[in-house]
């Protein structure tokens, strides 16, 4: 697969001659192929060099390793699935297709998936990626608890399988975020949960990746007025090593306002399971910067460059004071360095203006200097000018002024089956592409396979009802269209009977976003 086509601006009704079909699909003949991105074009950006964020939308919470000469990132989806981008270099992250490595059909266990993370641990078989993330039931939040997969192999893409709800035996109740501290050969879950008014932060033993052994003991509490703005919480705990001292950096206050910010305990030595061996920092450690235009920046995680010579931090940030704890926060990197007694110097949010050097190593150019230069395509109905070719949760649909506008705005790829052809992906679905599975129009996350593939081609074809918009021909079904029938969109064929209205549902216009 390669990177999105960039659509050129400004063409609002666009077909694509061919020239300039050619010429876009010359430049995207040197970009990502499945799911993997070299993060090499040839017209943004120096060698090394990259500017946040790494995804344009759906960054929140994120995880980022570096294993074996890639880089992985997963993030939250809110939905009942977990993805995973790969890249051999950071800023490659950014067009690189997000792979569907888990999806989640159990209702005790689906929905509103957070904050991935995952390690290479030993488990019975030998050494095992072990993912961990939230989950809970639909259409609420209460019910949120801590999973984990574990890999086949030691591939991070996987193939994973369900492994287990952590929960403490003692006390089985609401919990989130949950992180593993690997301690003199003990492992530790460290997690978020309330107590009264207070989502507050507690420790676990655990007697293998999947168990918690063990009472869970409180560690922290929001306790600082700067822990307690717009709600009191601590959630996001990472543990994070440097020489001998050992730190929990964890994310305060509520996740919804700017001031979302990181704070820190460092361990004195004494039982990690006591609320005693932890001390708490008094200020924050990592904050918001107005006038980097970087708000509520948290729920961090910690990597080191390619050589293992640098570190950083990955978190996720509003780019407005209005951002909320949803989608539209976006993943950023930076690297740090550690003060003179030893604690980490996380700075200041840097700038999405800002050109950043790349890790250590990693010669990669930045494929997406500015997601915002890359406009998204919109599929405009010729029944209503605010009707759109949308998705609601994965099923295709021709809406009327969808909300979010993210569900009908889309990336236009080379078809997978055919170059001369489209593929349309989701940006607020990252992993998943336009199909037809029989005469039902979906979005599905590409599997890679020659069905697929077929599956996720579209002609586009002079429009039925007027020659100078288009209609989408399935690749593998030539003689069929989308259209609505019956009030529901799907696949029509195309025959002399098709009334007025079906002609109109099944023609298109594309408009940039
Ligand atoms: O972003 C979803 C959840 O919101 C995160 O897991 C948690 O840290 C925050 O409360």
């Amino acid at each position: 697969m390669c990177a999105p086509l960039f659509i050129i601006k400004g063409m609002h009704f666009m077909r694509y001659s061919k020239a300039t079909f050619f010429l876009i699909l010359t430049l995207m003949m040197s970009l990502s192929v499945l799911g993997i991105s070299q993060g090499q074009s040839d017209e943004n950006g120096q060698p090394g060099m990259l500017r946040n964020p790494l995804n344009p939308y759906g960054g929140a919470d994120p995880w980022l390793t570096y294993y074996d000469g890639y880089y992985y990132l997963s993030a939250t989806t809110w939905r009942s699935e977990l993805l995973m981008s790969k890249s051999e270099t950071l800023a490659g992250l950014k067009t690189a297709i997000p792979q569907q490595i888990y999806a989640e059909s159990d209702p005790s266990r689906c929905c509103n998936m957070w904050a991935p993370e995952f390690y290479l641990l030993d488990g019975p078989n030998g050494p095992r990626w072990y993912f961990y993330y939230s989950a809970g039931t639909s259409g609420t939040l209460d019910n949120q608890h801590t999973h984990v997969l574990e890999s086949e192999g030691t591939d991070p893409m996987g193939p994973y399988h369900y492994k287990a709800r952590l929960y403490d035996p003692t006390n089985d109740v609401w919990a989130i975020d949950g992180s593993v501290l690997q301690l003199d050969d003990q492992l530790y879950f460290l997690f978020s949960s309330w107590v009264g008014p207070n989502q507050s932060m507690f420790i676990a033993e655990m007697s293998d990746p999947w168990t918690i052994s063990g009472a869970r003991h409180l560690i922290s509490q929001p306790t600082y007025d700067w822990e307690r703005v717009g709600a009191n919480v601590n959630e996001g705990p990472v543990a994070l090593f440097h020489e001998d001292d050992l730190f929990i950096i964890y994310s305060a206050s509520t996740c919804s306002v700017p001031d979302y910010k990181l704070g820190m305990l460092t361990y004195n030595g004494g039982d990690p399971l006591m609320q005693s061996s932890w001390e708490k920092h008094p200020e924050p450690v990592f904050q918001q910067s107005p006038e980097n235009d970087v708000f509520g920046p948290g729920h961090n995680g910690f990597f080191m460059s390619p050589d293992g010579t640098e570190n950083w931090i990955v978190y996720h940030a509003n780019d407005s004071a209005a951002g909320g704890c949803d989608d539209g926060r976006t993943t950023r990197v930076q690297k740090f360095t550690w003060n003179e007694d030893g604690t980490p110097n996380f700075g200041e949010p840097v700038s999405t203006e800002t050109e950043i050097a790349a890790p250590s190593g990693d010669n990669g150019i930045d494929p997406v200097p500015d997601f915002a230069e890359q406009p998204k395509v919109r599929y405009q109905n010729y029944t209503h000018e605010l009707a759109f070719l949308s998705h609601n949760d994965d099923i295709g649909a021709i809406d009327i002024d969808p909300r979010p506008i993210a569900d009908s705005q889309f990336y236009i790829y080379p078809g997978f089956a055919d170059e001369n052809a489209v593929s349309i992906r989701s940006i607020n679905m990252p992993a998943h592409f336009l199909i037809h599975d029989g005469n039902v129009i979906k979005f599905a996350p590409n599997d890679g396979s020659d069905e697929f593939a077929q599956k996720a081609t579209w002609n586009t074809i002079p429009g039925l009802a007027d020659d100078e918009w288009i209609s989408l021909e399935p690749y593998d079904q030539p003689g069929w269209v989308i259209s609505r029938q019956f009030g529901v969109t799907a696949l029509v064929k195309v025959t002399d009977s098709l009334n007025e209205q079906m002609r109109e549902y099944a023609t298109f216009r594309e408009v940039s976003d």
